[in-house]
């Protein structure tokens, strides 16, 4: 037992191990393609369940991969990598279905912060053991030496720096998604100098590092290291309104990227290198693409609101009138009025989960020939694609389905828009008020077709930035006062009576 757990379990001659190389390579090969494959279907909605199932086998071709090598390479304590391996394993996937199965659909951008949080967590980690194992050398010993010992050192410094940022971002983002902490910026005075302290002190800290000799030398600016970056991750997006929260989801999801490509440096690990390149490249191009959705700088964004002041308390609480209601009936009569309709549906469709009423009603009204149209703004909902994901869900035909450019242009000729449980995405405040904290973010503009119909519940709950929205006060626009689910409800229930009559 002793052997087996602490000693030499069996014997690996030389050839296995050899043929364990190739096996390693091709498998990392293999399954680098299959995550490129995946990330190629994922982009389009018809093909992205087969692009999942190919990440799903990809991964566990790279996980079964890793597990084989390990124990089969690891000739002195063959039995403990096993036990560790499938203790990992056991919690990992354990917590892991446990979640998935737990987790509500608008819940998913938090997980996800959680998630990052991990990758950002293990990258540490992987960098403090890399250095307690290979601590700096002495480097007089020929340029090689000093420049693999300075690349090594390198390595861990920022492996440690890119993970700390992830660890404390992503679980700010975490807080702030799930609503434990307000989405509010904080903006601390002179926040950017003391961004840029903190990036100048890790920078000369990691090229301290670089040159220190020994474990005992090393830790200091290590430590140093990782604290400030800590702070570093924390304050970033701590300074990052809710508004701009989608974005610094898939910032995080490529701070991640390269934190694990970093371990994949340190661990000398090909596989992880190619996935953590994978992840930090797509997710700053879809960083970059939701920046122009959103009109935002990009820079400013990843640099924690950058430049951008704080929101005016003018533009927070402004008189904009009085606002109508109207009940399910007087709804009903308005689009059985109307032949052209869209609907932008936001977050409150997704809380409500009003999808299945709402693809209901979409056929009984083109049933009594009424075109009906979906209006999509890029970040409606709290994750990309959340209302498209809905929408095929209830099963909405896609062709009725518009992004936002796609169908901004066509307000103007619809009869009647219903608003349903989307507040930002539809703010005409962000055309119009230049201090708003949306300003300059292009939204639907349902406010240029004849009648706007506003399902909400309140009237007091502004949208996720916190901004109030004057569409509600527009001549042409009614409010549909409850929940959304109920509301849909009630108007079928009218249609059909109505078509019983
Ligand atoms: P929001 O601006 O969050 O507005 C949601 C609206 O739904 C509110 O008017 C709310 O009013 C209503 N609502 C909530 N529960 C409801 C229910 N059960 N029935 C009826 N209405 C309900 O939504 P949006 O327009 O989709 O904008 C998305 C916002 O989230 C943007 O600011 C965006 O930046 C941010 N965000 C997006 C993402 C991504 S990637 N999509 C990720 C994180 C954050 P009541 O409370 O009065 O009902």
């Amino acid at each position: 037992m002793n052997d087996f757990m602490f000693g030499t379990f069996l014997e690996v001659p030389d050839r296995l191990i050899a043929a364990l190389e190739h096996f390693e390579t091709l498998a990392y090969l293999l399954a680098a393609l299959l995550f490129i494959l995946a990330l190629a279907q994922l982009s389009r909605q018809k093909t992205a369940l087969q692009g999942n199932r190919l990440g799903v086998i990809g991964m566990t071709l790279a996980l079964a991969a890793v597990i084989i090598v390990a124990v089969l390479q690891d000739t002195t304590a063959m039995g403990l990598t096993i036990v560790l391996m499938v203790l990992a394993l056991v919690i990992g996937g354990a917590y892991g279905i446990w979640k998935a199965n737990r987790v509500q659909m608008t819940e998913m951008p938090q997980l996800v912060a959680m998630l990052h949080s991990f990758v950002g967590a293990a990258a540490v980690l992987v960098g403090f053991n890399s250095f307690l194992i290979q601590p700096g050398v002495e480097q007089y010993s020929g340029l090689t030496r000093m420049t693999e010992n300075a690349f090594h050192m390198g390595e861990i410094g920022l492996a440690v720096f890119i993970g700390a940022v992830t660890l404390t971002g992503s679980i700010v983002a975490f807080l702030k998604l799930s609503g434990k902490i307000s989405g509010k910026p904080l903006t601390l005075p002179g926040r950017n100098a003391i961004n840029l302290v903190m990036l100048i002190v890790i920078i000369v800290c990691i090229v301290w590092f670089t040159m220190t000799v020994g474990r005992r030398a090393g830790i200091v600016p290590l430590a140093i290291i990782t604290v400030v970056s800590l702070v570093l991750g924390w304050h970033l997006v701590m300074a990052i309104g809710g508004g701009d929260m989608p974005v610094v989801v898939s910032m995080l999801n490529s701070y991640s990227g390269w934190a694990a490509a970093m371990a994949g440096f340190t661990l000398g690990n090909d596989l992880l290198i190619i996935t953590g390149s994978l992840v930090g490249s797509s997710g700053a191009y879809l960083s970059y693409i939701m920046c122009k959705g959103m009109n935002r700088s990009f820079i400013s964004v990843i640099l924690g609101g950058f430049g951008e002041g704080a929101p005016t308390a003018a533009a927070e609480s402004k008189d904009y009138g009085e606002h109508s209601e109207i009940n399910a009936v007087e709804a009903t009569r308005m689009l059985l009025d109307s032949k052209s309709v869209v609907i932008t549906p936001g977050y409150g469709m997704a809380v409500a989960q009003a999808q299945y009423p709402v693809a209901s009603l979409t056929k009984m009204l083109i049933d009594r020939g009424i075109d009906v149209k979906f209006g999509i703004h890029p970040v409606a909902g709290r994750m990309p694609g959340h209302m498209n994901v809905l929408l095929a869900e209830a099963r909405v035909p896609y062709d009725s389905v518009y992004e936002m450019d796609e169908i901004n242009d066509d307000f103007g000729d619809v009869d009647t828009v219903l608003v349903i449980g989307a507040n930002d995405t539809v703010n005409p405040a962000a055309e119009t008020e230049p201090n708003s904290p949306i300003a300059g973010m292009p939204v639907l503009r349902v406010w240029e077709a004849e009648n706007v119909i506003v399902f909400k519940r309140s009237m007091g709950n502004a949208g996720y930035s916190g901004v109030q929205n004057p569409l509600f006060y527009n001549d042409n626009t009614v409010m549909l006062l409850g929940d959304a689910k109920q509301s849909v409800s009630d108007i079928i229930a009218e249609l059909n009576r109505t078509a019983g009559a």
